[in-house]
């Protein structure tokens, strides 16, 4: 393999990709209804790398420069032996950070093997704390499950925890504060996320549900004190506030209100192995197609990749309607 190069990941905007979010499987155990529809059809399992392969392209990626790896999905703790995977990327030499976004419903068990498997840092979603609402939305899962596993993850010692939130309009922006109480009491951070037209969806329209993140920074400032983050802790998209007097930060990711591309250091790898440039594009490449038909060829998949960063976009272009433009949805995006 060819040895490390810190900028050999380059896009034609100047944008250095350091940043790999690999989607371990592209199912779980939730269906949230701003992420899936109701009836979802999963990719058949043939199709989905296989842990050994996602093993490869990892390494490769960070052989080209990447010092990040966020393990996604669906929901990642559902993938059988998951947790091998955790251990084999925390042994990758060069590789900086390993972390991970999940729902949190298998945590409460999986917190303590996952810190030892290496992982630093956990990304966890909620959107409700009262069970019946977070019920309605995610449509399966069980409150008391994600908060015993947040509980967990904080007792396991993991370095930085973060909440992740879609507010809908109507269906849970009355939990604003309530959810930044929750996350100061537990001395984590939150991120508000707003909807993005990922996949066509029936359960509700994206337009009205559609929540600015002003608002929403505007409802908080009202209660707390809040002052902007800036470097490296603003962390990619999101726009970083501490909450002075609390261990606690606020982020905002706003896909429609503030365009965060210009500073886009990020690609994806879904679950059957495409290589996503942006999330608002359906340019990529076949990396599974290309593993699988030169097995160990780790110089032509670094050829690849350098050459698909040619199609990365300089921007993506998310509209209100409810006709997303980007047919998958965000289990099959890689979260
Ligand atoms: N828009 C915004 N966020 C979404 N998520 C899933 N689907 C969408 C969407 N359409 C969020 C989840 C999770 C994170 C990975 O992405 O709530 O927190
Ligand atoms: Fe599962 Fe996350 Fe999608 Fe919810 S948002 S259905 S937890 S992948």
């Amino acid at each position: 393999m060819q040895s490390k190069q810190e900028t050999a990941l380059k896009d034609p905007f100047g944008r250095e990709i350091s940043y790999l979010r690999l989607s371990v499987t592209d199912r779980c155990d939730f269906r949230c209804v701003y992420c899936m529809d109701e009836k979802m059809t999963f990719v058949p399992r043939e199709q989905v790398l296989s842990l050994e392969e996602m093993q490869t392209i990892a390494e490769v990626f960070v052989s080209l420069g990447v010092r990040k790896v966020r393990l996604t999905g669906g929901e990642p703790l559902i993938r059988t032996n998951v947790l091998g995977l955790c251990r084999e990327l925390g042994a990758i030499d060069g590789l900086d950070e390993l972390v991970m976004t999940t729902n949190g419903s298998r945590l409460a068990t999986m917190a303590p093997e996952l810190k030892a498997a290496g992982l630093k840092r956990l990304n966890i979603s909620l959107d409700s704390l009262q069970a019946e609402r977070f019920r309605r939305l995610t449509r399966t899962g069980k409150l008391e499950d994600v908060q015993a596993g947040i509980e967990a993850a904080i007792a396991a010692g993991f370095e930085r925890i973060k909440l992740n939130t879609v507010i809908l309009k109507g269906r849970n922006d009355d939990e604003i504060e309530a959810l930044v109480d929750y996350a100061v009491g537990l001395g984590i951070d939150i991120s508000f996320i707003e909807e993005m037209p990922l996949g066509s969806i029936s359960e509700h329209d994206r337009a009205e549900a559609f929540m600015a993140s002003d608002e929403i920074r505007e409802r908080i400032a009202a209660r707390w004190d809040m002052l902007p983050c800036s470097g490296k802790v603003t962390d990619g998209p999101s726009r970083m506030f501490k909450l002075t007097g609390t261990d606690s930060r606020v982020g905002f990711i706003s896909p429609h209100s503030h365009n965060f591309c210009g500073e886009c250091n990020r690609v994806r790898v879904t679950a059957e192995g495409r290589l996503l440039l942006c999330l608002g594009h359906e340019h990529s490449l076949d990396l599974k197609a290309i593993i699988r038909r030169y097995p160990g060829d780790r110089e032509r998949l670094q050829k690849a990749i350098i050459l698909a960063l040619d199609l990365k976009p300089e921007r993506h272009y998310f509209d209100h309607s409810n006709e997303p433009e980007i047919v998958r949805f965000m289990n099959a995006t890689g979260g």
